[in-house]
């Protein structure tokens, strides 16, 4: 798909606004709809305070803020749209009904991407005209930002609208990745949920803190994924035997250490304990200053990365 199209933003809550902002930087029209009291001036406030971080990472020829219009019909929105991003709220029913407002409208051929967090693409397309359109295009938060674009299709959906899902979001400089299974959580956050199910055990357990925990991903294993992802940091970890000498070598230590991992906490008792250790990491300090200071270097490591020679 070239620049200059239209790009449908339905729903501008968070991620909506933060998809918007993003389409409108690389070159699009954005058509976006919601139906709540001032969203657009939410909308339009989110887009001026992400548009100068945009600037900065560097805008498509002839891309504009001017580019956006708003209304609360998401058939007017969706009306002649090349590609529609779907963001409204995440719950089953409603994502059908907005399903049916923008086929009201929407070209038969255009693909329909939902943000859904962990809904099936296979329940959400049943009832649809055209169901071979709709596809996953999951962000991560903030989507102006994080690259990570997570597509698939359900039952019904046509491979070929995977494929050119996949293409589209290159194409404007995300990375998407290919799932093939529809699972609860599609892959980045069950890779998460992994990591997240572990750092409760080890602090309900007294095994470390919560700051121990944080800096031992910041300053480990974070650093390195960032740069470099965990099956080829496998392969490093092998030395000139790569991932085969890794698994060998240090496999059946690792499936011990899997059998002692815990398990999710069934209750809520251990949420307090968490945000008691969240307090204390964060000894006072303001948390503006902290999500800037975040945001700041998250830039400066988007900026690296573009320049550096590529890693797979
Ligand atoms: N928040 C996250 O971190 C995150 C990350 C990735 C994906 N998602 C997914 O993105 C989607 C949106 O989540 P969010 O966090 O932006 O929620 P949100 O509540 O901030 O935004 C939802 C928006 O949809 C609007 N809306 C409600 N009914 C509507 C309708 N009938 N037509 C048009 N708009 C309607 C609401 O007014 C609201 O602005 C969800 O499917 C969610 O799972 C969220």
């Amino acid at each position: 798909m070239a620049t200059k199209k239209t790009v449908a933003v339905i729903g501008t809550g968070v991620i909506g606004a933060s998809w918007a902002a993003f389409y409108l930087s690389r070159g699009f029209a954005v058509a976006a709809a919601d139906v709540a009291d001032g969203a657009e001036g939410r909308l339009r406030a989110w887009i001026d305070e992400y548009w100068p971080t945009l600037e900065e990472l560097g805008l498509a020829e002839g891309a504009s803020k001017d580019h956006l219009t708003f209304t609360a019909s998401i058939s007017e929105a969706s009306c002649g749209a090349d590609f529609v991003q779907e963001n409204g709220p995440e719950r089953l029913d409603l994502k059908r009904s907005i399903l049916a407002e923008i086929e009201s409208t929407a070209p038969a051929e255009t693909i329909i991407a939902s943000s859904s967090s962990g809904l099936l693409m296979s329940d959400a397309q049943d009832g649809m005209q055209h169901p071979g359109r709709l596809v996953l295009g999951h962000p991560f938060n903030p989507p102006h930002l994080i690259p990570l674009v997570e597509v698939l299709g359900g039952r019904q959906t046509a491979p070929e609208n995977v494929d050119a899902a996949i293409a589209f979001y290159t194409s404007i400089g995300k990375k998407p990745i290919r799932i093939n299974k529809e699972v609860p959580g599609h892959v980045a956050n069950r890779l998460q949920a992994a990591l997240w199910r572990e750092m409760f055990h080890l602090v309900q357990e007294g095994v470390t803190s919560v700051a121990d925990v944080d800096t031992a991903i910041q300053y480990g294993p974070g650093l390195r994924w960032a740069i470099m992802g965990p099956f080829l940091n496998c392969e490093a970890g092998g030395g000139s035997g790569g991932i085969t000498h890794f698994l060998e070598h240090l496999g059946p230590a690792i499936r011990d250490w899997c059998r002692d991992l815990g398990d999710y906490p069934e209750t809520d008792d251990y949420i307090p304990t968490m945000a008691d250790g969240v307090r204390a990491e964060l000894a006072g300090r303001d948390w503006q200053d902290v999500l800037a200071a975040r945001d700041r270097l998250l830039l400066e490591i988007l900026a690296a990365k573009r320049t550096a020679p590529e890693i797979p």
